[in-house]
Formats: C-alpha cells, sequence, structure tokens
C-alpha cells in the first residue's frame, strides 16, 4: 500500500515551499510526478488514474507518464500543458513539502510569481540537449530578484546526451558564470533523468560519476536560513473579538519570535504600550507562544486597536511608514502608471497606495536597468511607493509577511502585481502637520455658505466649462464665494508640462484634486471643469474630501452630437490624426456609474441645463 506516507504524524517537521521553473519540455511536471510516485507519496487510486492517463495521452504507452500525474487537472492534459499554479504537498521522514507547480508556456506569469514570492527554493530545469537558455536565465533573474536564495540546477534529460559527464559540467560551468551578480545563497546542480527516475528519488546507477545528492536527498538536506531575520516578535493582528463583559481579543499568528504572559509590548502603528495579560488558544491557556503558533492575545488594558495593526516587543522597533522602495513585478495587461491609486495587501493590511515614481525598470534580456513612465504586464522594476496614512511595515528579507504584498484594481479589484519591500523610508520625514485656528467650519460660518466641490465630468465639448461658468455667475450673485478650476486655463499655468498620455491626465486630475481640496479648505465653492475621464481618478479625488463635500456632475452628451458641435475643432482634427490621444477618439473616457447629478446637454439649451444644475446645488447648500 502506498498509504503509509499519509497516516505518519508530521507536525513536528519543518516545511520546505519550492517552485519549478522550466518550459514544457524541460519536464518539469515528469520531474515531480517522478518524485512523488518514488517518494510513495501517491494513493493506488492514483497509480490506476496514471495508468489509464497514459494510455489516452501519452505517445508511449509502456512508461507511466509521470507529467501526467503532475499536471493534475484533465483540461490541462488536454492541452498538453501546465495551466494554473498548482500546490503539491508531500513529505519524507525528514522534511514537509510544498510545491508551487508554475507554467513554463509563457515567459512567466502571475502565477509563477506568486509561488515564488513565498518559496524558500527553486528547481530550475535545464534540458541537457540545450543547455543554459535565455529562458533559463530570465527565471534565475526572477528567483533571484524575488528573494529566493537556494537553487537546484537540474540537468534533466542526461538520457538523451548519454549520460556524459562532460557535457552536464559543461552547462554547469556557464550557468555558475552566468549568475556571477545574482545573491544566491546556495545553489546546487544534479545531472538527471525524471522519465528515468535517474538521481530523483534514487542514485543514478548510470551516471556512477555524480557522487552528489539526489534531488529528494538535496531538497531534504538544504539549510534554509530563518525566514525572518528580525529578533521582533511579531503578531499582526488578524481579528479583535470582543465578549460579553467587553473584553478584547487579539486573534492572530505569531509571525516571528516569542511571547508569554507579563511581557510588555507595543501595538503599532499607534505605539501604544501595554502587558500581556493572557495568552490562550480555543479553550487553552498557553504560558508562551511562539513562532508559527494561532494564539489568542488578551491586554491589560483593552486598547482600541483593529485588523491590521501589529503587536510586537523588542528593542529594534518596526517602523510604521507611508513610503518605501519596492521591488515589483507587474502581472496584469492592463498598464501601471506613476501617480495612479492602488490597493495593497501587505499582512492583513489593505490600503490606497500610489506608485510615485519608477525609479528602474528590468530589461529582461539583459537584466540592464531602463528609465520608465508606465509598467505594462510582466514589466520588472524598482518603484517608489506612497502609502495613504502610516502602516508597520518591515523589510523583505527581514520579515515576509510585513515584507512582501499584492497590489490590486481599486474598481475591479483584480490582482495587479507582486512585490517586496526593499527600503523603508518616510515620506514626510521632518515634517508636521501644522493645524490652522481657523477651521473651514468658522470660515463656512463667516461666508454664510457651505464649501464643496463640484465635479464637472465629461467629454471635450460637453459644456462643462459653460455650465461653470453660467452656474459660477448665479451663484456669485447669491454671495456665495465660488471659483472654477478649468482643465484648459490649468494646463495653461500650473499644469503646463502635463500632456494627454495616461500619466499626464492622471497628475492632472491629482493636482486639481488637491488645490480643490485647499479651496473647500479655504471655504469656496469649487466648480472643477475637467474631463477627468478615469474613475480610478475620480475616485482618488472624491477620496480627499470629507463625506458629501464631493459632488460628481456627469455633463453628458453623445459623441455624435460632440462632432457636430466641436466648437473648438478639436473632433476634426482628431479625425484627421492631427490630434492624438483624443477623448472618445482614440483615447477612453470612462462614464460614471453613480454620478450624484446628471446633465444631459444634448438635447437641452445651455439656460435649461444651467437652471437644473442650479436648483440641485442649491438643494445641497441648503
Ligand atoms: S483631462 O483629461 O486631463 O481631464 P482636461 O480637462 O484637463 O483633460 O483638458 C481637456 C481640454 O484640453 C479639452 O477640452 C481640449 O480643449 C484640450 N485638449 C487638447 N488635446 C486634447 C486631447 N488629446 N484630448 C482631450 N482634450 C484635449
Amino acid at each position: 500500500m502506498r498509504t503509509k506516507l499519509i497516516k505518519k504524524k508530521t507536525l513536528a517537521l519543518d516545511t520546505l515551499r519550492f517552485i519549478t521553473c522550466g518550459s514544457v519540455d524541460d519536464g518539469k511536471s515528469t520531474l515531480i510526478g517522478r518524485m512523488l510516485y518514488d517518494n510513495n507519496s501517491i494513493f493506488i487510486d492514483q497509480i490506476n488514474d496514471l495508468k489509464n492517463a497514459t494510455l489516452k495521452y501519452s505517445k508511449n504507452k509502456k512508461t507511466l507518464d509521470f507529467s501526467l500525474l503532475a499536471d493534475g487537472l484533465s483540461s490541462e492534459r488536454e492541452q498538453k500543458i501546465t495551466i494554473d499554479v498548482a500546490y503539491r504537498y508531500f513529505y519524507t521522514e525528514k522534511r514537509r513539502f510544498i510545491i508551487a507547480d508554475t507554467p513554463g508556456h509563457e515567459q512567466f506569469t502571475k502565477n509563477m510569481v506568486t509561488g515564488a514570492s513565498t518559496a524558500d527554493l527553486a528547481i530550475i530545469l535545464v534540458n541537457a540537449k540545450k543547455g543554459i537558455l535565455k529562458q533559463t536565465m530570465r527565471h534565475s533573474f526572477i528567483c533571484n530578484f524575488l528573494g529566493i536564495k537556494n537553487i537546484i540546477l537540474a540537468v534533466n534529460k542526461m538520457d538523451l546526451v548519454t549520460y556524459s559527464k562532460t557535457k552536464y559540467e559543461k552547462i554547469v560551468n556557464n550557468y555558475k558564470k552566468l549568475i556571477n551578480d545574482f545573491e544566491f545563497d546556495n545553489i546546487k546542480f544534479v545531472p538527471i533523468s525524471a522519465l528515468y527516475g535517474e538521481n530523483i528519488v534514487f542514485h543514478s546507477k548510470k551516471m556512477t560519476w555524480y557522487k552528489g545528492l539526489t534531488i529528494l536527498d538535496t531538497l531534504n538536506e538544504v539549510k534554509l536560513r530563518n525566514k525572518n531575520t528580525s529578533s521582533n516578535f511579531i503578531f499582526p493582528i488578524q481579528l479583535v473579538q470582543t465578549n460579553s463583559e467587553n473584553k478584547r481579543y487579539y486573534l492572530g499568528v505569531v509571525r516571528n519570535g516569542k511571547i508569554k504572559k507579563g511581557d510588555k509590548i507595543t501595538v503599532l502603528p499607534s505605539n501604544e504600550k501595554n502587558i500581556i495579560k493572557r495568552l490562550f488558544f480555543y479553550k487553552n491557556n498557553l504560558s508562551v507562544a511562539h513562532t508559527g503558533q494561532n494564539v489568542s492575545i488578551e491586554l491589560k488594558n483593552n486598547l482600541d486597536i483593529s485588523r491590521g495593526d501589529i503587536i510586537t516587543k523588542g528593542k529594534d522597533q518596526i517602523i510604521a511608514t507611508d513610503k518605501f522602495e519596492a521591488n515589483i513585478i507587474w502581472t496584469n495587461k492592463k498598464e501601471a502608471f506613476v501617480g495612479r491609486s492602488y490597493y495593497m495587501k501587505i499582512g492583513h493590511i489593505l490600503i490606497n497606495i500610489q506608485i510615485s515614481k519608477i525609479i528602474s525598470k528590468v530589461n529582461i534580456n539583459n537584466f540592464k536597468q531602463e528609465k520608465a513612465q508606465s509598467l505594462i504586464v510582466n514589466d520588472i522594476a524598482i518603484v517608489e511607493i506612497y502609502v495613504e496614512k502610516k502602516i508597520p511595515i518591515m523589510k523583505y528579507n527581514e520579515c515576509r509577511n510585513l515584507g512582501a504584498f499584492i497590489l490590486i484594481d481599486r474598481i475591479d479589484k483584480d490582482t495587479l502585481g507582486v512585490g517586496m519591500v526593499k527600503k523603508i523610508t518616510n515620506q514626510a520625514k521632518n515634517l508636521f502637520y501644522s493645524e490652522s485656528f481657523i477651521t473651514k467650519k468658522s470660515r463656512n460660518i463667516l461666508n454664510g455658505h457651505k464649501s464643496k466641490v463640484l465635479w464637472l465630468t465629461g467629454l471635450s465639448g460637453a459644456g462643462k466649462s459653460t455650465l461653470a461658468k453660467q452656474l459660477e455667475k448665479k451663484l456669485f450673485n447669491e454671495g456665495i464665494r465660488t471659483y472654477i478650476l478649468d482643465g484648459d486655463n490649468l494646463r495653461q499655468g500650473i499644469n503646463k508640462d502635463l500632456g494627454f498620455s495616461e500619466s499626464g491626465r492622471i497628475e492632472n486630475i491629482r493636482r486639481v484634486a488637491e488645490i480643490a481640496k485647499l479651496m473647500v479648505d479655504s471655504g469656496t465653492f469649487v466648480i472643477t471643469a475637467l474631463i477627468s475621464p478615469y474613475e480610478n481618478e475620480r475616485n482618488m479625488a472624491k477620496a480627499l474630501f470629507a463625506k458629501n463635500d464631493f459632488i460628481e456632475v456627469f455633463v453628458n452628451a453623445s459623441i455624435k452630437t460632440l462632432e457636430k458641435r466641436d466648437v473648438k475643432g478639436l473632433y476634426k482634427k482628431s479625425r484627421e490624426g492631427k490630434v492624438k490621444n483624443f477623448t472618445g477618439i482614440d483615447s477612453r473616457y470612462e462614464k460614471p456609474k453613480t454620478p450624484d447629478i446628471i446633465i444631459n446637454t444634448d438635447k437641452a439649451s445651455i439656460k435649461n441645463c444651467t437652471e437644473a444644475l442650479y436648483h440641485k446645488v442649491k438643494k445641497i447648500l441648503d
């Protein structure tokens, strides 16, 4: 029976996570399948399944096709490629293993990166017949970039080169030369034939010249550095529970260090001090909690702590920061822009961030650093990130849990990329917010009206500026202090350095939103007249204001009408190719999904549209 290992107690063993990198032909799946089989890690029914699958899908019906075992899903088998990241678990006497089997049919994908960002080791497969390829170097580079320190270079298909020692050594020497600049701690080379099981679990009788370990023994023996080099006690709070007596318990996993009853702790980012009153898990009280342990913590005094905050102990404190440098890999088809807002998930925190600068982008063909304003799918870059507010984070090499993050689209919640914190800086070093004695509220009382921003969005020529001017006149005549921030006008002054590319518009909207925020604070009723074509940036603008202070107005007219009107002659020029990136023609406009007000300027006169808007605004101001 092949179930013996399944029943064994493995809790005491440590876990090694690894990925395999290589192209479809390099034999990744065969290697994993063979390893699981020779290690007795599969069940009888899987073997029968494998026999059937071999008969159905493989050219060679006599030898079991182990790639089919590792490929898992039948849809993948049909296509004969490994598609998604698939986690596989097995263990030996010495260790537990988690394999993130990642696809090799693309340069590299989201899945490889996702797998790699948590891996301790990577097996990079090389085809002995082909030697080191560009792809081998790409994979090695990504592993290095993502901080994987242990590499096994598995020279596969040795059977195709008559198990030649010379061929193998040539590949090994070549690889050593090429990775000179990488920061791997530990590289092991193993000549193998995954298909025939040579040097996978059992030593090869065909390559007696090889005196090193098999793949499985290498995996068993490789020394893992402590994944977190920090000496701090780190406990990110996953959940806060309150019982009927209003006692609070903080639940989570100890990510580093240990803690015991009576220890003094600090909570981040608030920096509040407290003392551990009780540690427990379910109904059992614990005297100590160690790295990796699930625990509930009760503090001496209740604190106002939330998910994502960190309980810590130690001299070298974790720093709460709002700016850092990171290595990122952009994995989405949507382009990444400097200045655009994204969600970042780091530890248990989900927060708004902006890529404030692309410090450099890596040319994956020669690994040289290049300048870039945006990132496309599969780009690797070093970026600077601004965080909405200070959060406790750490460098990835000090603590993975507080140093690895993913970026998420704010609107459709797609994963956009993964990253690792490289260097922590601080946005506003030595700067302090100086609160004025005069508040917005008192300015509003003095002026006798509320101050808000009326954010007009719509295509060029839809009537934003016209409406803004008419409305302003009416409001001014009633003693309301107003001001218009008009896109065309600002682009001739403060925004004259900006163009109409996506990044130019993002920055344009960001600046206008910031200016509007100051003006609203000063007591002015601000009307903006900007195309502001992207939902993401309109949301970003809205987020700068207090609730109800940002009123989104969609000034709506069809492209057909606008082309007919074409007051500025720009639609014609755009059609003739004389103006590039023109909104609605060759640059997109994302209609507001839930605007506060819609004004259709297609059919109604300017007078009627102004009246309609005026009445809505008056209601808001009253
Ligand atoms: S936004 O997209 O960044 O919000 P903004 O409102 O500041 O645009 O500027 C739009 C105005 O710039 C238009 O009304 C038009 O007069 C002018 N313009 C010049 N080139 C373009 C273009 N390619 N696309 C849109 N507007 C343009």
